[in-house]
């Protein structure tokens, strides 16, 4: 009976893409640690290979925390993004790998994100042009609402590094325990920053944090283009966070630093830090019901599914699609 069933399994696997996940010509070698000590440097700015190169070790220390401080290979990332996006249905390299499996499926979603280099790279890329609205004072407060496998928080690393703070108080809310629980130990590892697992829309949470104001905050939890914005958490976060923090974001940078959003009349909502991300005037329809349309990234206004297009050749081309899931 096994054997049957063994078959059967076998028969749903296929092989990922063939060829490097990115192109061997843009990839930064090197260990996780070593790239994000050189990246996080006062007046530095990745650039998209440097940025890619960093999301594809972070991910991989994400999935085998023990092999942190070792040079990863393109060859071993690309295993490691073709093994995650056969999670489901199998391949050669998965054979007899349950416990990998398993992992790759609970961490399913978190790893979609960061596996989708070129919207990733994008966000990371708006991060590093904050710097300019960032008033660097001695410290860095930096958090992170649905902080996910916790790339964004490695962002704010670097934008504080640039900024000349080398250690930042950065801070995650995320609420899937396994998922808070694995981005806590590496971030921990890395020494850039904490993710304690909890609702980020109850006010209460953000009373665990420091004092001061807040220098950076980003919350990359809305839906895809053409959704209704209450089908993920970003209005209920920005309600709940400037309930408990509103007096400590007046000089923040937020990322992204504005949502548009349309209802079906045509009626367009700008959701900023200025109303709170809730609209123009809070007098109408909640923006909750509002579609998803637009963000505003380093200045610019661009449709949420164009996010990611100025790095679309970090990926190679077979592998685009496959991977392509953030929104
Ligand atoms: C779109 S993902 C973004 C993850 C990460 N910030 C990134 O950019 O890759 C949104 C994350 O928010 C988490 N999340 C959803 N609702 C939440 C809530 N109410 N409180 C805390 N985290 C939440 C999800 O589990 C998911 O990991």
């Amino acid at each position: 009976m096994d054997a049957v069933k063994d078959l059967a399994l076998r028969l749903l696997e296929r092989e990922p893409p063939p060829g490097p996940v990115m192109d061997p010509a843009l990839y930064v070698a090197g260990s996780l640690p070593g790239l994000l000590a050189a990246l996080a440097k006062p007046g530095g700015r990745a650039d998209g290979p440097a940025l890619g190169s960093l999301c594809l070790k972070y991910a991989h220390a994400y999935v085998h925390p023990d092999r942190i401080g070792q040079d990863v290979s393109l060859e071993a990332v690309t295993e490691l993004a073709g093994q995650f996006v056969r999670r489901r249905g199998g391949c050669r390299s998965l054979a007899g790998r349950d416990g990998l499996r398993r992992l790759l499926l609970h961490h399913g979603f978190a790893l979609q994100m960061l596996f989708d280099l070129p919207k990733t790279v994008h966000l990371l890329t708006a991060l590093g042009a904050a710097a300019s609205r960032v008033l660097a004072g001695e410290g860095f407060l930096g958090l992170d609402c649905g902080a996910g496998t916790g790339i964004l928080l490695l962002g704010q690393y670097l934008l504080a590094g640039q900024l000349g703070v080398a250690a930042p108080s950065l801070w995650g809310i995320e609420h899937l325990p396994p998922v808070a629980a694995r981005a806590d130990d590496l971030l921990s590892a890395l020494g850039v920053g904490r993710v304690l697992c909890g609702d980020a829309t109850a006010s209460a949470i953000y009373n665990n944090f420091p004092q001061g104001p807040v220098a950076c905050l980003t919350n990359e939890t809305l839906p895809s283009r053409g959704r209704r914005l209450y089908k993920e958490p970003f209005t209920a976060i920005c309600q709940a966070l400037f309930a408990a923090l509103g007096d400590r974001l007046g000089d923040t940078a937020f990322v992204p630093e504005a949502v548009w959003a349309v209802d079906r009349a045509g009626e367009w909502l700008r959701l900023a830090p200025e109303n709170a991300f809730a609209g123009d005037d809070g007098q109408g329809k909640p923006a909750r019901l509002f579609a998803m349309a637009d963000v505003e990234l380093a200045g610019r206004r661009l449709p949420a599914d164009r996010v990611g297009e100025p790095f679309a050749d970090l990926l190679a081309p077979a592998w685009r699609e496959v991977l392509g899931r953030r929104w």
